[in-house]
């Protein structure tokens, strides 16, 4: 085996694996197939969500009927702007799109879930078998356009995909929705069935059993943790919560916490995906509390491991910051969320950052200066004291705050738009640093971290010994209250204090580098197929919505503190860096430009805009 790796480091060129090759996650045994005819790395993945297919989407029908009946303005390729579902000439489209532009320079498909039409239409409910044919539908997709060659059983021409493709369930892909039993169940066996292409050989027990799995998306390099986010949401009222030993979210949790040892062991990075996302403020909560806990705790403690995490369901694009100083705040109800309401939500992410630590001087000119590596953390930089200046002092200060040079106390998880056009169909493009991982990649120590991981039986105190490390007094005094509780789990251990900043943190193999958001602008492509100027076979084009490194964003990375400043930047008052800005950007910014543009926070405006992927007038939301 030794042998098969020295080799390939040799070769230089490690690639993304077909799914039937891919290694068991086992403890004993590193990455160990045959890895011979596979295409080089692309340092690309697509994260594409929530297609909501509907065989009975009628172009022509009226919006307000679920574009199934009557008579109304229902496009082509689906209803932009509305609850709709997407007729299967979008999906179509999407795949065939996707064909053309990206097959070939991608490495792997982060899909999470919802694929099948809403249950929206009283005059039609939805059958479970109607939830069933249309997830074999798209899995059928997928398997048709990444499959080499033929094979009559193309659910099971598993070893012949070029690329992977990572589902996971949405709250729409089961029946009634929302609505998910512990497993084994009818689901998870059904599901096991329809992604049988995609789900690991050695993975399909696990899946069974819970509904989550995972796949090595780069062999002994890189997995991709699929999570069954049911078991954290808050309306799944078959469930509760993670805490109790015999709740599903409790193992769940347990599960991944086991996943994400042994990666670290086998010294691997995780990607973590899932459907509903982990939603926290004060006009929003997607998750149980005890979950978010968890969750947070996890993302923290194996923030060597994770790469960052990956979800849908909210069908607008943004991310949240996990904060792993764990602020309490107001649980809110789940209503059903119009323009209106997920603005206010937007909002109160905003308020939210407001409240980060600020950088002592004048906010982020200096940012990146203060944020490098030139950073003295606690005690040693204590017992120096003397010998730094007051500047130096305010800035270790805020570092301490945030939890060092890399914004350590925090975790972040993105949130793509959907693909039915609830505003306009939209999906991402990710790209990763593959730098330098032909010549590391195999010659990694794969003890390293053992020495440091004896007992996995760490207690509560043990973890707030670690969290001191960056909290305040008060907060240190809270916490010297809390310890008395004792956690009735096993509490991860944190990453080894000699550990290097991990891919989530700092720019190394694996790290998020940018990625480009599409758009098919379906107001514009169903006029035209309606004027006949497209054709009696119409097509899609996507188009770039924006890149995370553009004028706007200005995003050198998607590492936490890149995403830590965005978020601070978005939270400053309207107009406080007005004049740092240039016309340009404010217009890139401003995709639905009107005369009463009020001046505003650029950064602010964009997210705006760009959570409803364009569609949205920003002026209407900001008045
Ligand atoms: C979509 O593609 C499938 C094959 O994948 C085909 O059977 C179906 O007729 C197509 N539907 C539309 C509306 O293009
Ligand atoms: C990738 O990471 C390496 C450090 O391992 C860094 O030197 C390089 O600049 C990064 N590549 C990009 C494109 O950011
Ligand atoms: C979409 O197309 C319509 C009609 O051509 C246009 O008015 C609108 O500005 C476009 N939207 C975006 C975000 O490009």
């Amino acid at each position: 085996m030794q042998s098969i790796f020295l080799l390939l480091g040799l070769s230089a060129a490690i690639s993304a694996t077909p799914l039937g090759q891919q290694v068991p996650l086992s403890e004993t045994e590193p990455a160990g197939q045959v890895l011979a005819s596979r295409k080089p790395l692309s340092g690309r993945f697509l994260h594409i969500t929530d297609f909501h297919p509907d065989r009975l989407y009628k172009p022509g029908t009226s919006i307000d009927r679920s574009c199934h009946h009557g008579v109304g303005p229902a496009g082509y390729f689906g209803a932009e702007g509305t609850d709709c579902d997407a007729p299967l000439s979008l999906v179509n489209e999407t795949f065939r799109w996707i064909e053309d532009n990206l097959k070939d320079n991608i490495d792997f498909v982060i899909w999470t879930g919802d694929s099948a039409r809403h249950d929206n239409d009283e005059k039609v409910p939805r059958s479970a078998e109607e939830i069933v044919q249309l997830n074999k539908f798209m899995a059928q997709k997928w398997i048709e356009l990444f499959s080499q060659g033929q094979s009559e059983d193309t659910l099971a021409a598993v070893s012949k995909l070029s690329v992977p493709v990572i589902p996971t369930f949405g709250n729409n892909d089961i029946m009634p929705h929302n609505i998910f039993d512990e497993g084994p169940n009818k689901w998870t066996k059904r599901f096991a069935e329809i992604w049988k292409g995609f789900i690991p050989e050695d993975q399909r027990h696990t899946f069974v059993e819970g509904g989550w799995f995972t796949s090595e998306v780069v062999p002994g390099r890189l997995a991709v943790i699929s999570l069954n986010t049911m078991y954290f949401y808050d309306s799944n009222s078959a469930v509760d919560g993670c805490n109790a030993k015999d709740e599903p979210g409790y193992e769940h949790m347990e599960w991944l916490r086991v996943q994400l040892k042994i990666l670290r062991s086998r010294n691997m990075k995780a990607i973590l995906m899932g459907h509903v996302p982990p939603a926290r403020s004060s006009e929003k909560k997607n998750w149980d509390e005890t979950c978010w806990q968890k969750y947070t705790l996890w993302m923290h403690q194996y923030r060597d491991v994770v790469v960052g995490s990956l979800y849908g369901h909210m069908n607008i694009d943004h991310f949240m910051l996990q904060d792993s100083n764990k602020v309490k705040i107001a649980s809110d109800a789940d209503g059903k969320a119009s323009i209106r309401s997920k603005a206010n939500y937007l909002e109160s992410l905003r308020d939210q950052w407001s409240s980060l630590p600020s950088p002592p001087t004048d906010v982020f000119k200096n940012f990146d200066e203060i944020m490098s590596g030139n950073y003295n953390s606690g005690v040693t930089s204590a017992k120096k004291g003397k010998k730094h200046n007051k500047k130096d002092k305010k800035k270790r200060k805020f570092l301490d705050k945030i939890g060092g040079p890399w914004a350590e106390r925090y975790s972040v998880s993105l949130v793509a738009p959907s693909l039915v056009p609830n505003y306009f169909p939209s999906l991402r493009v990710v790209e990763y640093n593959i730098t330098d991982l032909e010549n590391v990649a195999f010659g990694a120590d794969l003890t390293s971290y053992e020495t440091h991981t004896t007992s996995d039986d760490l207690d509560y105190t043990a973890h707030e010994t670690f969290e001191s490390d960056t909290s305040t007094p008060e907060v240190q005094k809270k916490k010297k209250k809390d310890k008395k509780k004792k956690p009735n789990f096993k509490v991860p251990e944190p990453p080894s204090r000699t550990a290097p900043p991990g891919p989530a943190y700092s720019n190394q193999a694996f790290s998020w580098l940018a990625y480009t958001q599409y758009f098919a602008n379906l107001t514009q492509i169903n006029h035209e197929v309606a004027t006949g100027q497209r054709g009696d076979d119409p097509r899609i084009d996507f188009e770039v919505a924006y890149r995370t490194d553009d004028d706007v964003y200005q995003m050198k990375d998607l590492t936490v503190r890149s995403y830590f400043k965005l978020a601070a930047r978005i939270a400053e008052e309207d107009e406080a860096d007005a004049d740092s800005h240039s016309d340009s950007r404010i217009r890139a910014a401003d995709w639905s430009a009107t005369d009463k543009k009020k001046p505003i926070n650029t950064a602010w405006r964009a997210f705006l805009s760009r959570a409803f992927v364009g569609f949205e007038d920003i002026d209407d939301l900001i008045d």
